[in-house]
């Protein structure tokens, strides 16, 4: 028996809630890895949809997808909190990898107030038995503060609509990431 680590665990959560057909959300395309693995989930007959605010993010993304031979995504340059502009089907999964794009710019990263807001659309769009898997890097500049601010609020979630996950080795040394889940358990009432 061995611990999954955190990644492994991420994805476990996603291929036990996704289905083939199902439409998928990349909160923080990146290199394109999370939209990757996302895309091959739901296969040809689904769809991802993929944020960034980073040009040169969209564009490792995108050719990622192509190099694995995937059109079944739409990325976009725009922030995860317009997410409800763009995604109008249910959603059965979504990831977000918070921080920086490795290799590039450390000082533009995801921010705790942005990310609520994609959550809180997420939410809504996510079909009942969906999970929102978040993946808290905090040793960088601002990390600990997007930390706080986004425990604070999914701690908060009724838990009669969300069940809250953390997933965390806690001895292990440099603000190693966690993971925060988020199942949807029942349809919010209008
Ligand atoms: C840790 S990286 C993501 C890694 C990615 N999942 C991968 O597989 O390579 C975090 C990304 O979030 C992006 N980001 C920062 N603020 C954002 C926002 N408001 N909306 C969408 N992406 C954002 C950064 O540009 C960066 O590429």
């Amino acid at each position: 028996m061995k611990l999954q680590r955190v990644i492994q665990y991420a994805q476990t959560l996603l291929t036990q809630c996704i289905e083939k057909g199902e439409v998928a959300v990349d909160g923080t395309a990146g290199n394109g890895h999370d939209t990757l693995f996302l895309a091959q989930l739901v296969g040809d007959a689904g769809h991802v949809y993929a944020f960034d605010v980073q040009k040169q993010a969209i564009d490792a993304t995108s050719e990622r997808l192509f190099e694995h031979g995937m059109s079944n995504a739409t990325v976009l340059l725009d922030g995860h909190e317009n997410i409800a502009k763009y995604v109008h089907q249910e959603v059965a999964g979504a990831i977000f990898n918070l921080g920086y794009l490795p290799g590039a710019d450390h000082t533009i990263v995801t921010k705790g107030n942005t990310t609520i807001l994609a959550i809180e659309q997420l939410l809504q769009l996510l079909k009942v038995g969906g999970i929102i898997v978040l993946v808290i890097y905090h040793g960088h500049d601002g990390g600990k503060e997007e930390r706080d601010e986004v425990l604070r609020f999914v701690s908060s979630l009724p838990q009669k609509y969300v069940h809250v996950l953390r997933y965390e080795f806690i001895n292990q040394k440099n603000d190693p990431p966690f993971i925060v889940a988020l199942e949807k358990v029942k349809q919010f009432s209008k």
